[in-house]
């Protein structure tokens, strides 16, 4: 099978990486792609924002199955695109995109699918602002409508900065969207639908701000661990049963069936899981730590997902263990980062690249915020730890910064739901 993927993030380097270790596969293109994904597959240029461009790659490179990545040229309609190419493609249509391109879509569905969620509202005019806000708090939860990459959301109990992020937002000509407070420790479930079917994957945590303890700004995910011990017995099923499988059939009825990857954003509150968000590709960085127990191998089941052929797979294999993963941010992140550093060590065991890029005297430079995605894997969450931060210790950039704390409460036991 030739693989093609479509994207230049971490997430996009472990795809790759995965492909690489499947005997199924002859052949790997990743296009931007980044310094890491060029080590394992014929990097290729495209503009991420063309779905024509996309297609026109994937037939030229004679593609047997497109993956494509990130958010923005699945909402652009780029799985559109190349299906109509008549090749097989592992992503959402852009009408089935919207469940992430659109907050107030995916509320929509939500509520006709009877899933559990924040209570919302839309506000698109500054003047109904702060009787809005008045009906929130004491903990006020603001965000864009639309795609921010993770950075849209400001969860503040000041009201006034609740009030100037949604002035912000408006100004710049985003409706914003308020919500309850959803209180409880996250957990993001990646399921493979193929319009119908339903394969739950591991469920993972991410870690949403940049600091140590959960401090300062949200950024894109600085780290990610898997498995959860500390989810109730039959928390995946319950999930598919009252939140995923629902919403899937309803956006068939729809006539926007999801083909491709639905994760659930969860919040694990007291009244049970409720949803954050939902996105329409792989979680970057939960996919480097997901993956790096993924036994299956991965290109037939990304096929058969294209295909509609998920009930006829076997079950998934995991290995044993745990897997962790920790972002390397440039200095500057979740600001603007500064880029064209030179990066030591990036092409050690277990370093995943996400903003690199190789110079012409080929040197590998930082060309993003999140530089480099580096994954640990073990018996245990102490041992995956220990794995991935000697792996960082190996790796050399100016200014960067991680997080110390990736997994670390988990690891002693200290993550628990509310009132249980
Ligand atoms: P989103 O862009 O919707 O994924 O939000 C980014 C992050 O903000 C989430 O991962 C949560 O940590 C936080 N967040 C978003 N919505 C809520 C909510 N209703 N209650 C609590 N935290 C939230
Ligand atoms: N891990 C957060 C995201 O991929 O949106």
């Amino acid at each position: 099978m030739r693989f093609l993927v479509i994207g230049s993030g971490a997430r996009e380097h472990a795809l790759v990486l995965a492909a690489s270790q499947d005997p199924a596969v002859t052949a790997i293109a990743c296009a931007p792609g980044n310094a890491g994904t060029a080590t394992l597959a014929e990097p290729l240029g495209v503009d991420l924002t063309d779905p024509a461009a996309i297609a026109a790659l994937a037939e030229q490179w004679r593609a047997d199955l497109v993956v494509i990545g990130p958010e923005v040229p699945l909402v652009t309609g780029a799985a559109d695109a190349v299906r109509k190419a008549g090749i097989p493609c592992f992503g959402p249509s852009a009408a089935a995109a919207r469940i992430e391109g659109s907050k107030a879509f995916a509320k929509d569905v939500m509520t006709a699918a009877g899933v559990p969620t924040a209570h919302s509202e839309v506000v698109d005019n500054p003047a109904h602002l702060d009787a809005a806000l008045a009906r929130f708090g004491p903990t006020w939860v603001v965000k864009d409508d639309g795609l921010a990459a993770g950075k849209g959301v400001v969860v503040t109990t000041d009201v006034e900065q609740a009030r100037k992020h949604a002035l912000m937002l408006l100004d710049g000509g985003h409706p914003v969207v308020l919500e309850s407070f959803l209180d409880g420790p996250e957990a993001s479930l990646f399921c493979l639908v193929d319009g119908r079917t339903v394969v739950p994957l591991l469920p993972a945590q991410d870690f949403k701000r940049v600091g140590d303890g959960d401090s300062g700004p949200n950024t894109g995910g600085m780290g990610a661990y898997v498995p959860l011990s500390w989810v109730p017995d039959g928390f995946v099923d319950d999930v598919v049963e009252r939140i995923i499988q629902p919403v899937v059939d309803e956006m068939a009825a729809r006539d926007s069936a999801f083909t491709g990857l639905l994760y659930a954003g969860l919040a694990l509150t007291s009244d049970g899981p409720q949803v954050i968000e939902f996105n329409c590709r792989f979680g970057d960085p939960e996919t480097q730590a997901v993956l790096a127990l993924l036994r299956t191998p991965i290109a037939g089941l990304l096929h058969a997902t294209a295909t509609g052929t998920l009930a006829e797979q076997p079950e998934l294999e995991w290995a044993d263990g745990s897997a962790v993963t920790v972002v390397v941010a440039a200095d500057g992140y979740p600001g603007k980062p500064l880029v064209g550093d030179v990066i030591t060590g990036g092409e050690a065991d277990g370093v995943l690249h996400a903003g690199t890029r190789r110079r012409d005297d080929g040197a590998v430079v930082s060309s993003g915020g999140r530089v480099l995605s580096v994954v640990g894997t073990g018996a245990d969450l102490e041992e995956a730890r220990a794995e991935a931060y000697e792996r960082i210790a190996g790796v050399g950039l100016a200014g960067a910064h991680h997080r110390t704390d990736i997994a670390a409460r988990a690891a002693r036991g200290e993550v628990s739901i509310p009132g249980r």
